[in-house]
């Protein structure tokens, strides 16, 4: 385990099938799980011309569904009552996800206005959207969302991919600060367990809420550690 030097922001090496039964039971607010989405062994980033130009061997997971199951199942776990999740996910995950274990808000759409067309493959739509189930716990307590009067939540973000070079699949930190800002209260906290380049970490320091990070792969964690210390912190709890 790695305590970030970042107050609040607690940092973890290990597979979160592992980790996240040590987290005590319904102390997060909210989760935003980014994880694998089980392309690369379909072809998807590794087959520009039989060419790996990206190494997302992490990104393969035999048995899909049952991975899935068991670690949602375990962020149910963790999760207060009134909690809620995103995951994000992919044409091909999605059938592959146990939402019905869950009560479902919305399906963000993330539209990638600088998408890379996919000319390799003339028989298909380029891809330009990843999508995130906003989920709650349980269909009965209210949860947290933040709203004004003429504040409109729309469910589709139109961003650009990330150019970062150090972690393949970095997800915008203005779609993530978005989801914490709204979901949660100052001082809660939010859990990531693929936490990658530290984009929910890095975005819960700056609004002031505490976080959970979890990757299999310390190169990420020591990414991550380094990407907070140019946060500004705003939490004094
Ligand atoms: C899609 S990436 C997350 C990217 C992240 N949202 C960001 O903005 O940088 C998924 C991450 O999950 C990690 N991962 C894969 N399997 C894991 C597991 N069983 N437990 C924990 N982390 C895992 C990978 O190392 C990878 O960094």
């Amino acid at each position: 385990m790695t305590q970030s030097t970042a107050k609040y922001i607690t940092l973890i090496t290990g597979n979160c099938l592992d980790i996240l039964p040590t987290i005590q039971e319904k102390s997060i607010s909210l989760i935003i799980a980014d994880p694998p989405y089980n392309v690369s062994k379909a072809g998807g980033r590794n087959g520009f011309r039989g060419k790996k130009f990206v190494d997302m061997t992490w990104d393969t997971v035999e048995d899909y569904s049952e991975f899935s199951d068991t670690w949602m199942e375990a962020c149910r776990r963790v999760l207060k009552d009134n909690g809620t999740m995103y995951i994000w996910a992919y044409y091909r995950s999605i059938p592959l996800l146990p939402i019905h274990k869950w009560y479902p808000l919305n399906l963000i759409v993330w539209k990638k206005t600088n998408a890379f067309p996919t000319t390799m493959q003339n028989s298909i739509w380029s891809p330009s959207c990843e999508f995130a189930y906003f989920l709650r716990k349980n269909p009965g307590k209210g949860h947290t969302f933040h709203i004004g009067k003429e504040d409109f939540a729309r469910d589709v973000f139109e961003q650009p991919v990330v150019n970062y070079p150090y972690h393949p699949t970095r997800k915008p930190i203005s779609i993530i600060s978005e989801m914490i800002r709204r979901s949660t209260n100052l001082g809660d906290t939010v859990l990531d367990p693929f936490l990658g380049s530290g984009t929910t970490a890095e975005a819960s320091l700056s609004l002031g809420r505490k976080c959970i990070g979890i990757d299999i792969n310390p190169e990420y964690i020591e990414l991550a550690n380094r990407n907070l210390e140019s946060v500004p912190t705003r939490l004094e709890i």
